[in-house]
């Protein structure tokens, strides 16, 4: 089972979007996955048009099994959602002895899936660090803009400390440029800084598209909404990227 977060400190360069529409790529190749939204602003069951009734806030805090709290959105594709309460969660857990792996002992028993990927907020936070303490592998979306590379080398850094610090194991095995335009001067100079700094782990760039804009208001993903679109061609590029990469079991 592949544990993987999908983390920036910055927000709005794509985490969420990059979580929702790589989830539903993998599952329409028969992956099962489990989406975790660590996001006090709780997009991921809004965008699914489901319910929070029990949330991970209910898992961190009021230790409950987080079977209980998975939604399915289809077959393969299931979710267990959050809501503006796990904002509050971050100062109980501060409370908490070995606060920074809540979620890892919280998830022990969830082990029958091919991927779990948690959307994270943005900020280096309690919650955050328990993301990173939870998973394998860091998949890091980073807007083809200004200052996009400063982002992430801070992110690399912040994953050197976890693991020396803990002594894990977090490898950063996906750098995903984002809202790419490449009728934008600084968007092609982004992009190639970027594979300089981190070559093969840096996946196609998924361009600008309105219609990933559109698709949560819609309830659904980017390949029922608009499966032509190039938002669904370039994700559905990730995603194949993401699988032949399996030996990160
Ligand atoms: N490739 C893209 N092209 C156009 N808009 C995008 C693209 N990726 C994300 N967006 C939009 O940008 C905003 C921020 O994206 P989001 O995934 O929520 O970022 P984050 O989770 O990092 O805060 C959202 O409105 C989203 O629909
Ligand atoms: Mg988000």
């Amino acid at each position: 089972m592949r544990k993987i977060c999908v983390i920036n400190q910055k927000g709005g360069v794509g985490k969420t979007t990059t979580t929702i529409s790589l989830a539903a790529g993998l599952a329409k190749k028969n992956k099962k996955v489990l989406v975790i939204d660590l996001d006090p602003q709780g997009n991921i069951n809004t965008h699914f048009c489901l319910p929070a009734d029990k949330t991970m806030y209910d898992v961190l805090v009021n230790g409950e099994d987080p079977e209980d709290a998975i939604q399915h959105v289809t077959e393969f594709l299931h979710i267990i959602p959050s809501n503006s309460k796990l904002s509050e969660a971050e100062m109980i857990l501060a409370g908490v002895s070995s606060r920074e792996t809540v979620l890892k002992r919280a998830l022990q028993s969830i082990t029958r899936y091919d991927y779990v990927i948690v959307d994270c907020p943005p900020s280096i936070s309690l919650l955050n660090q328990n993301a990173l303490l939870y998973a394998h592998e860091a998949f890091i979306p980073v807007a083809t803009e200004y200052l996009a590379l400063d982002a992430l080398k801070k992110m690399q850094s912040t994953i050197d400390e976890i693991n020396e610090l803990f002594g894990h194991n977090l490898q950063i095995t996906m750098v995903i440029p984002t809202m790419y335009d490449k009728r934008i001067k600084s968007s092609i100079q982004v992009l190639g800084e970027i594979k300089k700094g981190f070559s093969d782990l840096v996946s196609q760039p998924i361009r600008v598209n309105s219609k990933l804009k559109e698709a949560p208001g819609k309830g659904t993903t980017i390949f029922e909404y608009a499966k032509s679109c190039n938002g669904a061609k370039d994700y559905m590029k990730l995603t194949e990227k993401v699988i032949k990469a399996e030996y990160y079991y």
